[in-house]
Formats: C-alpha cells, sequence, structure tokens
C-alpha cells in the first residue's frame, strides 16, 4: 500500500505576511558529507529537514558518522576524517535526492568497502553515466543499471587524479569530482563550461582542505585534512522562489521574506522577473544573505537568456506559472537539463498548464508560453516537489478550485509550505489517500 497525497486549493486569497522558508538544500547536504569527513565537531544550524538532507544525514549515520540532532535544524557531527568512514551493512538510501546520490558516489568510490546507492522511482530513473563516467577514469568502479540507479560501488586499488570538463554545466558533477579529489593523489581538475553553483569547493576551503578556485577552473590537491567547524545554512532561495513568485502574481499581495541566501549562481530568477517588470526590494542582511520584499505586480512576458539558465536552473516550474500569468509570451530554450530533474519538468509543467487553458509550446529544450488567464483543473504534480508548489501559485490564482495530484514529496525540499502557505492567506486542503 503507497500513501498519495492531493492538494485542493481554492483561489482568490491575497498572501500577505512576513516568513522565513527552510534551510538550503544544497547546503545542507554538504555540511553533513563535509563535517563527516573533517576531523573533530561540527555544529550546524539552519539544517534542512527536510527528507532529502535527512536521507544524507541517515547515510552517513549507516557509514559510521555519530551525527546529534539537539533541536530542529540542528545537527552535531563528529567527523571520523577521509578514512574513518565504515561499510555499511544495508543499501543506503537517497530518496528523491539527486545531489544525495552523486555527491555521496564521489566519496564512496574512494572507500576501501563496498556500498549500495538505491533512490526511489523518480531517482531512479535519473541519469548518473554524468558521474560515473569520470569517476570511472579515476579508477572508480561503479556498477549501474544502463546508467541508472541503483549504483554499486566496488573499492578501487587508488583513485588517479584527472582534469576533467563536463558537457553539461553541473554542480552535481563537479562536486562528485572534487569529493573524490580528495583521496586521489596530486591535482583533480574541473573545468567548467559555465558557472554552477560553489558551495563545494567553498566549503571543502574553510573546512580547510586544499581547493584552487579560479575563474573556470576548480581544484583540489588529494591528501589533506578538513577539521570540524560551525555552519550556518541560509534559507534556500530556491523555496523562497514559490512565495516570490506567488506574491508577483496574486493580485494584493506584498511578502516579505526573511534571511534568504542570494548567492550569484542560485538568483537568476530575480533577473528574469526583473526582466518581466517584478517589483522586488532585495535588502542585504549579512554576507550571502538577504530580506527580499515582492508586491504585486503585472508581469510581460520576455525571452529568457540562455546564459540565466544554470543560475536559474531550479526555478523553472515557477518561473512558467510567471510565464503563464504575464502579458504576452515568454520564451525558454537551452534548458534541455529540465528533462531530467526530479521529473522531465517541461512536459510535466506543459501538460499541466494547458489542462488550466493555457498555450504552452514545447521544445526540446524549453518552452514557449503565452500568458493568460488561468482555469481551475485536476493537475498532476508527477511527484516532483517543484511542480507541485508551483502548480499551487496557478491554482491560487485560477478561476475556479483545482486540485494537485502527487504532493507529497514538497516533504523532500520545503516540509512547512502548506503551514507558511497558510500563514500567508492561500488555502490548501491535503487529501491523503492509500492506493495499492
Ligand atoms: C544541485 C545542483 C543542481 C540543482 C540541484 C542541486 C546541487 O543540479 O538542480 O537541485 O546541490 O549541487 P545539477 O548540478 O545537476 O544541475
Amino acid at each position: 500500500m503507497t500513501r498519495g497525497l492531493d492538494w485542493r486549493v481554492q483561489p482568490g486569497g491575497v498572501l500577505r505576511g512576513e516568513i522565513r522558508v527552510p534551510g538550503d538544500k544544497s547546503i545542507s547536504h554538504r555540511s553533513i558529507m563535509l563535517a563527516s569527513l573533517a576531523e573533530g565537531r561540527s555544529e550546524i544550524d539552519g539544517f534542512l529537514e527536510g527528507e532529502d538532507t535527512r536521507a544524507t544525514a541517515r547515510i552517513f549515520s549507516q557509514l559510521g558518522v555519530r551525527i546529534e540532532t539537539p533541536g530542529p535544524g540542528q545537527r552535531v557531527v563528529h567527523g571520523v576524517g577521509l578514512h574513518g568512514l565504515r561499510a555499511p551493512t544495508q543499501d543506503l538510501d537517497c530518496g528523491n535526492a539527486g545531489t544525495g546520490m552523486r555527491l555521496i558516489a564521489g566519496i564512496l568510490a574512494a572507500q576501501s568497502f563496498p556500498s549500495t546507492l538505491i533512490g526511489d522511482d523518480s531517482l531512479s530513473k535519473r541519469p548518473m553515466g554524468r558521474i560515473t563516467e569520470p569517476l570511472t577514469q579515476m579508477g572508480a568502479r561503479i556498477a549501474s543499471s544502463d546508467g541508472k540507479p541503483p549504483l554499486q560501488i566496488t573499492p578501487a586499488a587508488a583513485l588517479t587524479a584527472i582534469d576533467y570538463s563536463p558537457a553539461v554545466a553541473s554542480a552535481q558533477v563537479k562536486s562528485a569530482l572534487l569529493l573524490a579529489g580528495l583521496y586521489a593523489p596530486g591535482e583533480t581538475v574541473v573545468r567548467e563550461p559555465h558557472p554552477t553553483r560553489d558551495y563545494t569547493e567553498r566549503m571543502l576551503a574553510a573546512f580547510g582542505w586544499p581547493v584552487s578556485i579560479e575563474p573556470g577552473r576548480v581544484s583540489v590537491r588529494g591528501g589533506g585534512r578538513g577539521t570540524g567547524m560551525a555552519v550556518r545554512v541560509p534559507s534556500d532561495f530556491s523555496s523562497a522562489a514559490f512565495p516570490i513568485v506567488a506574491a508577483l502574481v496574486t493580485p494584493g499581495s506584498q511578502v516579505q521574506l526573511r534571511g534568504v541566501g542570494i548567492d550569484a549562481r542560485r538568483t537568476g530568477l530575480l533577473a528574469a522577473l526583473r526582466m518581466m517588470g517584478a517589483q522586488l526590494e532585495v535588502r542585504p542582511t549579512s554576507l550571502g544573505e538577504a530580506d527580499i520584499r515582492i508586491d504585486h505586480t503585472q508581469l510581460r512576458g520576455v525571452d529568457i537568456p540562455e546564459d540565466l539558465v544554470p543560475d536559474m536552473i531550479d526555478e523553472f516550474p515557477a518561473l512558467f506559472v510567471a510565464a503563464a500569468c504575464a502579458n504576452g509570451t515568454t520564451r525558454i530554450r537551452g534548458a534541455a537539463e529540465l528533462r531530467v530533474k526530479e521529473s522531465d519538468r517541461i512536459a510535466v509543467m506543459a501538460a499541466a498548464l494547458r489542462r488550466m487553458g493555457v498555450e504552452v509550446t514545447e521544445y526540446a529544450d524549453g518552452v514557449d508560453i503565452v500568458g493568460g488567464g488561468l482555469a481551475g483543473a485536476e493537475v498532476d504534480s508527477a511527484g516532483d516537489h517543484r511542480c507541485a508548489m508551483a502548480l499551487c501559485i496557478a491554482a491560487g490564482v485560477a478561476g475556479s478550485c483545482s486540485t494537485i495530484t502527487d504532493c507529497a514529496n514538497v516533504e523532500t525540499s520545503f516540509p512547512d509550505f502548506v503551514q507558511l502557505w497558510g500563514a500567508l492567506g492561500g488555502s490548501i486542503e491535503e487529501v491523503a489517500h492509500e492506493f495499492s
């Protein structure tokens, strides 16, 4: 028996208020991984209590790392050093998390024990060749199911440093190689076609590992040591994207978000929305964090510049809804990666928006969306957390009630979304059901 969760969303609410969205998923994953490989104690604050990041913490516990939870959003990790992980007695379940699986594979490829990484239905369909190929070049031994999970990792004699240029702009590929590179004598180099989020290299450096960061080139020297430290995790810009777009498209709304991480490699959505005419006030509060105030604005369709795509790769489901509410046509290209995320986000969002009466033309690497009025409908999120939250925004401004199916995976990244949405004035009724 599997449990399913649908959302029934009433339109017509006005979104007003001040909220803080949960901790950054990318940084939360990395904080557990790096703190585990460091020596000594690390204290993590603001940790995302989502299913993805909890799965990563569970995996490192299975690998012999003592991780305490003094309170919600807090973890104390007793690092075991680069060579202190222990063989797991069971398969390691990454759940829905591509970041978890790809980065942990880089670490496990270098261990002297075998391990198997598994994931849920969605993760089991996602491409892993992008990491297994370069890791194999380093000497790793990883078997997959035709390039997809599960990943069966067998101990390799020793890893060799490589100089690698990934074909796709991917922080996950870069990170997997840098983490494996911690164990490879010499310098492991990753050259990026387009810069991607740089948390792995910056956090490695903060823990004391020998990392070099230059434009277009990141490297790590194997055999270094990391030392435990305090990590404060900011709010996740990718979660903030939903209240940002919701407030923009919902008439009468004004929302303030507190302490949002505003790294340049993550905030392409703000640039795109400003091109569309959005009124956004971003007030930096400390290094890398800001309060953001959003007022309802009538947006206009634009051509999204292709070089913005990697800086907003997780924000397209929300942007599709902004485009559906804008005057005119929004054109998105160069975004083929969306087809291999937690779902095929181009297909899932195009199908759902069409059901709501929006004109959408699909291309291999993007869409054209003609803005207009949205009709209430039953739409499928395909179990993709970001599609579910984006469709909730669309449902909030539709002409009548909508049902969004398969929403349980919102727990992976934004566990209190329904409560925060309600606190802002929106209305989601959760409808749980069981099916065999
Ligand atoms: C992530 C990188 C991105 C992003 C994902 C998180 C990370 O994936 O889509 O949600 O934490 O490194 P890619 O690097 O595959 O684009």
